[in-house]
This record gives C-alpha cells, structure tokens and sequence, in this order.
C-alpha cells in the first residue's frame, strides 16, 4: 500500500515551461533559468502553484534536451546548478512548486555511461545499454543501431538513433538471445540504483518531484508494463518513505496502468483527439483510446463525439479514483497548439472543460494567450513538427515580444510575426481577454472544493454525436453543473437532476434557457458556449 497523495498536488495547477523559449535574461538568444526566477511573480499572477519544466540537464540537444549527457549538472545555457536551487527557493517563497522532467529511459550518445559502454573492452558500463551479442542480430520491435561502435553488436535506442535505451532488463529473455539480460541482473539493479540516486540528488537540492518521461517504456518485452510498474513501486516505495511531498508525474498515457504502477499523476493525452484532428489521424495517442472512431468534439463543425472519449476517461477515472489523478494539459511541447483554427471563444472553451475536470491540470506557456502554432518552421533540435508549439513566449510589444533582448537571428526560434499576435501585455488589464477568463477559471477552481482534483465528476449529458457535454462537479453539499457547446449551432441536453437548477445560478459563461418539463430539465445552449452553474 502506498501512503496518500501529497496533499499540495490536490490543489495543484501546473505550468508548463519550455526552458529555451521563456524567458531570456543574459541576452544570448536562448531562454534559461535566471528568466523563469524573473517571471515567477506572472506564474504566480496566473493562480499557478507548481511548475514543470522540460529537462534543463546538459545535453547535446538533438531532442531538446531529452537526451540527457550529464543527470547532475544543468545545461550551461540555462544557467547553473545554483540558479535552479535558487529557482526552487524563489518560486517557494510565492506557493510554487517546481518539478523536473527526469527521462531514466534513455541518455544521450553523449553520456559517458554510453561512451564507454561503446568500448570493446568490457567494463563497468558495459551492460548499462542494451546491446545485442553479434551486429547482424534480429531484434525484433526493439529498434537496433548498427555501425556506430567499435563493439560488436547493435545498441537499442528508445526514440531516436541518438538516445540508446538503458538497461533495465528484459521481462522475459528469450534463452537463445544471451544479450536479453533478466530484471534482475546486476547491471538492472545498478542502473535503478542511478535513477534512485539522481532523484534523491534533486529532491535534496528542493525539486518538488519529476514528470518521468516514457515511464512505460523501461524493462523490454513487457507485456501489461508489469515488469516496469514493478521498478515504479519500488521508486514509489522510496518516495513514500524519505521525500513524502514529492510529485510522481508519469508519462504514461495510461493512468490506469500508471497509478497502480505507484504514480501520483499521468497524463490523458486522448483529450487532444477532442480537440485536434491531426492527433487522431495519427492514431495518437496511443493505447488508451479504446475506439478509434473518436471524432474531434472542440470543432465548431458540431461532428464531433464526446462519448468515446468519456468510455474512455470514466475507465480510467473509475480505476484511479483516491489512488491518484489524471492528468489534462491544454497542450504539451509534442503537440499542436489548442490555438490551431480556433478563436478566443473556443480555447476559452477547452481552457473551461480542463480547468473544471478532476485530476491536475497543466497549462502549457503560451496556452493562455492563445499563441499560435507556427507552421512549417525548420526543425529544431530534433522538435520536427514540434517545433512551431514551442517558440518563444511573446511578453509585450517591445522587440522580441519582450522574449529577448538578442539579435533576431539568434533567437532560439523565430517569434509569430504577425503584428498582432497575443502577448501578456495585451491581455492583462483587458478583463475580457483570454489571459484573464484563464485566471477567473483558475480562481474559481482554487476557491471551490467541487471543482479541485477530488470533486466527484458525474456526467450528466453526453450522447453519441450529439451536443452539448454536460456534468455535475461535487464535493460534500456543494454542486456545479458544466455545460460545453463547441459547435456553431445551438445545442440541448435534456437530463435528470434531482436538486433545481435555473438561470440564476450561472457564475460563468452563458446559457440561452433552462427549464424542468416532465421531470427533465432542458438546457439550451448558444453555438460556442460553455456554462458553469453553482446550484
Ligand atoms: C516524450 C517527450 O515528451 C518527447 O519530447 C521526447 O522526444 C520523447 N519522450 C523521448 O524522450
């Protein structure tokens, strides 16, 4: 048995920050830590109370930064190692709390575990990787690289060529293959004992806890995850015991499979296949959509379906319910923009489903002004379609969006140059501006018990092909009901309720009527509205 959650993260919202596009204090072009510290206090203005920032160890970057070359010493384009504890201390002092991405998958070609991993001559890194006896071997799904070291034998790499995978054993190793080492070989055990170690390290140092990159993906030909859900409870069991407060975020995609695995959080990114067409072409995302005939509910079209994500939301929320929560961003540094194709209204939309759902909501920077997803941009560090969800964040109107005070040709991407792209500034004394109906959920969702990550979640109307998506939030005696109507025409739900509801009771957004008929109530909604009731 675990203990409890971290009380902190029940009331949690995070902010996600893409470390190179923030803020950038020195002038260099590239943003970094010193220019988080100075934004705090906008976080903080946000209603935020805990940060994630991508991985800001020293790397070669030919995954912005997921390739990690040294765990214990930040890229010295971000700063110092002292200029992320003083960025714990400083975003402490305001209520928040800082996260770090640890990525214990892969390390980068460039790590000398891997570097000398690579030598002929055996040694003691020799098995931290998973490398194949003989060049020619069959490796199956595991993808091999060939040609690359002086060993014999192909390495296996998690995503690209560049971040060979560390070893944490094959769940069952296949006898004729003497490279499939067991879970339990000493190698396994030493390279768990490092990602134990580099986590104690930062923790030490005032980390608030990690989101844990491709948390599935550790021990090989797993099947169910049972082997690597066996690593993550032993890693629970240690947090439990020594550092009680910290997050154990998973990127998982599966928070059925990950918080029994001992997570706190993960991540339902099948949200996005609500709202983005692309993702559910791709198939993404991958294994927790149960039915691919998922339809993009956040599109004015009205096409949309919210029942198969809902089959798929209540699975999860049914198997994790008081054991930890699922977790909603409004984008991440992999995906399109939520701004893509739509206007204000619509993003004030899905900013209203995330921010009033169970479970720990993350805003991705920029989300909250709508910054746009900048198409066809040269790929950078490895971002490829990536890259235009994550140029820098546009401050104000001065040069560089207030980003940067560099040359434009050494930015580390180029700003959106349209004349009247969204920045901070803009927004902040508008109360009618995104930024501040962000803040108003935001509020909102902090001061009511109903809406925070424990509330009960009820849907109430949620019929396939068919708008809009109603439910209820509640927490003891206090209820709100939510009603969201992406589509551009006008929507009616009809549902039971056994408390009355009328108009009077709208705190946020709008509604056209509501009114009981043979014991059903009946809620009309305008086209691209969304309604949230206290009743
Ligand atoms: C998931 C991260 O979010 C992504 O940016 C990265 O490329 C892969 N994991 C590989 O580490």
């Amino acid at each position: 048995m675990f203990r409890k959650i971290p009380s902190w993260l029940s009331k949690s919202i995070f902010y996600q920050v893409y470390p190179p596009s923030f803020y950038d204090s020195n002038g260099d072009g590239i943003g970094d830590i010193p220019g988080v510290i100075e934004k705090l206090d906008y976080i903080e203005s946000l209603g935020c109370n805990a940060l994630w920032l991508n991985p800001c160890f020293d790397s070669p970057f030919r995954d912005g930064g997921y390739d990690v070359a040294d765990y214990y010493k930040v890229a010295p384009r971000y700063g110092t190692n002292r200029d992320l504890q003083r960025l714990f201390k400083e975003a402490y002092k305001r209520g928040i709390r800082v996260c770090l991405d640890l990525v214990p998958a892969h390390t980068s070609i460039d790590h000398p575990w891997f570097k000398q991993s690579c030598s002929a001559k055996k040694n003691k890194y020799s098995d931290y990787y998973i490398w194949t006896d003989d060049w020619v071997e069959d490796t199956g799904e595991l993808k091999a690289v060939r040609g690359y070291a002086e060993r014999n034998g192909s390495y296996i790499a998690n995503f690209f060529w560049s971040q060979p995978a560390l070893n944490y054993g094959f769940a069952q190793p296949d006898p004729k293959k003497s490279w499939q080492l067991p879970v339990t070989h000493p190698a396994c055990r030493a390279v768990r004992a490092e990602m134990i170690n580099i986590m104690r390290y930062w923790l030490d140092k005032g980390a608030a806890g990690f989101r844990v990159d491709m948390a599935y993906n550790m021990v090989k030909n797993d099947k169910d995850c049972q082997q690597t859900a066996r690593i993550w409870r032993q890693v629970r069991n240690m947090l439990d015991k020594n550092y009680p407060d910290a997050a154990f975020i998973a990127e998982w995609c599966n928070p059925a499979q990950a918080i029994p695995a001992g997570f706190h959080v993960d991540f339902m990114l099948n949200w996005m296949s609500l709202t983005d067409k692309t993702l559910l072409q791709q198939g993404r995302p991958r294994d927790v959509l149960p039915d691919t005939e998922d339809k993009c509910f956040f599109t004015r079209t009205g096409h949309g379906d919210i029942s198969g994500f809902l089959k798929s939301y209540l699975h999860h929320y049914q198997h994790t319910r008081n054991l930890g929560y699922i977790s909603i961003p409004t984008g991440n540094h992999d995906l399109l923009r939520l701004s893509l194709g739509r206007t204000q209204k619509e993003i004030e939309l899905a900013f209203a489903l995330i921010l009033t759902m169970p479970g720990m909501p993350i805003i991705y920077y920029g989300d909250e002004i709508g910054m746009k997803h900048l198409r066809n941009l040269p790929s950078k560090e490895g971002a490829y379609t990536r890259t235009g969800a994550r140029t820098p964040m546009q401050w104000d109107t001065t040069s560089n969006a207030g980003f940067s005070k560099a040359a434009v040709h050494k930015l580390y991407l180029p700003i959106d140059p349209h004349k009247n792209r969204p920045t901070v500034t803009g927004q902040d004394k508008n109360p009618r501006s995104l930024l501040n109906t962000v803040r108003k959920l935001i509020t909102l969702r902090k001061t009511h018990p109903a809406l925070s990550a424990d509330g009960e979640f009820i849907p109430l109307y949620a019929e396939p092909k068919k708008y809009p998506f109603v439910y209820q939030r509640q927490m003891g005696s206090e209820k709100f009901i939510i009603a969201l109507n992406p589509s551009n025409t006008p929507a009616e739900a009809i549902f039971t309720y056994p408390y009355p509801i009328n108009p009077t009771q709208l705190i946020m957004g709008s509604i056209d009527t509501i009114h009981e008929k043979h014991a059903h109530y009946h809620l009309k909604m305008p086209p691209i509205s969304y309604a949230i009731l206290k009743v």
